[in-house]
């Protein structure tokens, strides 16, 4: 089986190459390299550059490459940016899906796993979030996925592409033994801020407010380890192919951590008493979010190896240590 991976130069694309390689399929990646790095991709996978929205060039790779199914990790990701640059979102979020649907028709390719994400719910009515929770975004971020869900739902009614869409919770950890980890410029997500300044020892981390409606006051999220994400998008291909049928899946572990749990767990990873300084809110944050990932696990059996915050952060923790300064290490 033939697979495009669109991103896969990313941290998480990256994740999906190496395991489908792993596992014996073709993978061809497309990636413009804009946030990825050509390091992070498998050598056995066969490696173009180009952006999504170039429908000519992505219709073309479908073709020559007779590929049977696309992995779409190429949307932008930052709730923060988003918030500052929301039209850089819409534009490639949204218009590289559409492009990347168009090529796919043009070269009748009909299965797509694509990442959506839990920034769709908006804030939450309850907890735990079902996938029949309501869409309420609050950020440019998370309206662009559920703008590309709709898209994805409408091309599926009139041209029969099926997909399968996993709404992510908050994904950490690394990939390949510590190998393939989170390499951003710049780095805004909680996990691997917290262990560069372990690291670094330069006592900058911040946690971003205390006045939330939570136990402790900061932010609630539930974290997911990338090789479970990525066990998930295999487990979701392999039932999209079986059952031709599109659908949503929520990917979380159903555990909630506050940041300062997440600090504290982090410090018992380490063995490092990381400091910290409490800061202001960050705009576009909700209070908690938290998976109810029954449907994941009932029907595509997924069944995450890592349910603890210490689990999840052990393998960052390797990568961190491995490379300080990144992809520039390797
Ligand atoms: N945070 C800090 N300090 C930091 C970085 C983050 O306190 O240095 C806080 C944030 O304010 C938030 C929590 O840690 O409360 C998690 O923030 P991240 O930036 O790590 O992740 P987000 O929850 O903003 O977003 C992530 C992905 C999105 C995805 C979302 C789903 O980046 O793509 O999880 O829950 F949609």
């Amino acid at each position: 089986m033939r697979i495009l991976v669109i991103g896969g130069a990313g941290y998480i694309g990256s994740v999906a190459v190496s395991e489908l390689v792993k596992q014996g399929y073709e993978v061809v990646v497309l990636d413009a390299l804009y946030t990825g790095h050509r390091k992070a991709v498998d050598p056995q996978a066969k490696f173009y550059q180009g952006d999504i929205e170039d429908k000519f060039l992505v219709s073309q790779i479908l073709r020559n490459e007779k590929i049977d199914a696309v992995m779409h990790f190429a949307a932008y990701s930052l709730v923060p940016e988003s918030v500052k640059k929301p039209l850089k979102y819409y534009d490639n979020n949204v218009a590289g899906m559409i492009a990347l649907l168009e090529a796919m028709n043009d070269a009748n390719v009909k299965y797509l796993i694509f990442s959506s994400s839990a920034a769709t719910y908006g804030i939450p009515e309850k907890l735990p979030i079902t996938e029949e929770s309501p869409l309420n975004p609050i950020n440019p971020y998370g309206d662009t996925k559920v703008m590309m869900e709709k898209i994805i739902h409408w091309a599926d009614q009139a041209d029969g592409i099926k997909s399968i869409a996993l709404r992510y919770f908050n994904v950490a950890g690394a990939g390949n033994n510590g190998e393939i980890g989170e390499d951003h410029h710049p780095e805004t997500h909680l996990v691997p801020n917290i262990l560069r300044s372990a690291i670094s020892g330069d006592g900058k981390f911040t946690i971003f407010g205390n006045d939330y409606d939570t136990k402790d006051g900061t932010n609630i999220r539930d974290y997911v380890e990338v090789n479970d994400l990525i066990d998930a998008h295999i487990l979701a291909l392999k039932y999209l192919i079986k059952n031709k049928q599109s659908d949503v899946f929520n990917i979380g572990t159903a555990h909630g951590y506050s940041n300062l749990e997440i600090l504290q767990a982090a410090r018992q990873v380490t063995g490092i008493d990381i400091p910290y300084t409490m800061g202001p809110r960050r705009s576009g944050d909700p209070d908690s979010l938290v998976a109810d990932s029954t449907k994941a696990r009932t029907v595509l059996h997924w069944q995450p190896k890592h349910e603890t915050a210490e689990d999840t952060i052990a393998s960052a923790w390797q990568w961190h240590q491995k490379h300080p300064n990144g992809y520039e290490d390797k």
